[in-house]
């Protein structure tokens, strides 16, 4: 029987995504909760956000706990919105307008040439076990072109208006398994599988 991993996430996506990434563990998310969580990601860092959410599910249900913190972080903008990411745009909840609302701030930046349009995706991925006294983050981040327009259907968030370096596609033209292979969520996991192959 397969070991599980709790996941303090309530996206349907990143579970799915964290499915695949992680075939040898049973992924039980905030999904699977009847009630609902919703945990705060007000820190500054994607490490702390995601360790602020591992532990306070953790504290809930005293099982090993898995949470990332994500976030596209635009060179030519500072990073932003990065830690930002969910919440720059709200109560905005319309990802298609979300995505034209930041592409608008690049154009009022002048961000026009491939080379400003550079970002980065990052990841961090925090496990924590406070029995087994197991505190650790991992994180991945892969950088890419924000494109002029949003392109593709597939995926989530931000995936429309970013392809990775040297591709063509954006992720939400890819399949998950695609996505899967290269994305910034999948980098912090392969560091996470290295790490739970030791304990
Ligand atoms: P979170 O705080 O980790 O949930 O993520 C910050 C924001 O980035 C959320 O609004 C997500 O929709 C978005 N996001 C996180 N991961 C990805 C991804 O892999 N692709 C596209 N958008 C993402």
């Amino acid at each position: 029987m397969k070991k599980n991993i709790w996941v303090a996430t309530a996206n349907i996506n990143k579970v799915e995504e964290f499915k695949v990434l992680l075939p040898n563990y049973e992924i039980k998310s905030l999904l699977d909760f009847k009630e609902v969580l919703d945990i705060p990601e007000d820190f500054e860092t994607f490490e702390e956000n995601a360790l602020f959410k591992a532990q306070t599910l953790y504290d809930i249900i005293d099982e090993t706990v898995i949470a990332d913190d994500s976030g596209l972080c635009i060179f030519g903008l500072d990073n932003f919105p990065g830690v930002k990411s969910a919440r720059w745009a709200s109560p905005e909840k319309d990802w298609n307008k979300i995505n034209d609302k930041l592409l608008e701030k690049m154009l009022e930046h002048k961000l026009n040439s491939i080379d400003q349009r550079q970002a980065s995706f990052v990841t961090v991925i925090a496990i924590f076990n406070k029995k087994l006294n197991i505190k650790e983050v991992f994180r991945g981040e892969i950088q890419g072109t924000i494109l002029t327009k949003l392109t593709g259907n597939q995926g989530f968030g931000y995936d429309p208006i970013f392809a990775p370096s040297n591709h063509q596609n954006s992720f939400a033209q890819m399949s998950t398994s695609e996505k899967n292979k290269y994305s910034h969520r999948a980098i912090a996991c392969q560091k996470l599988r290295e790490f739970l192959d030791k304990i």
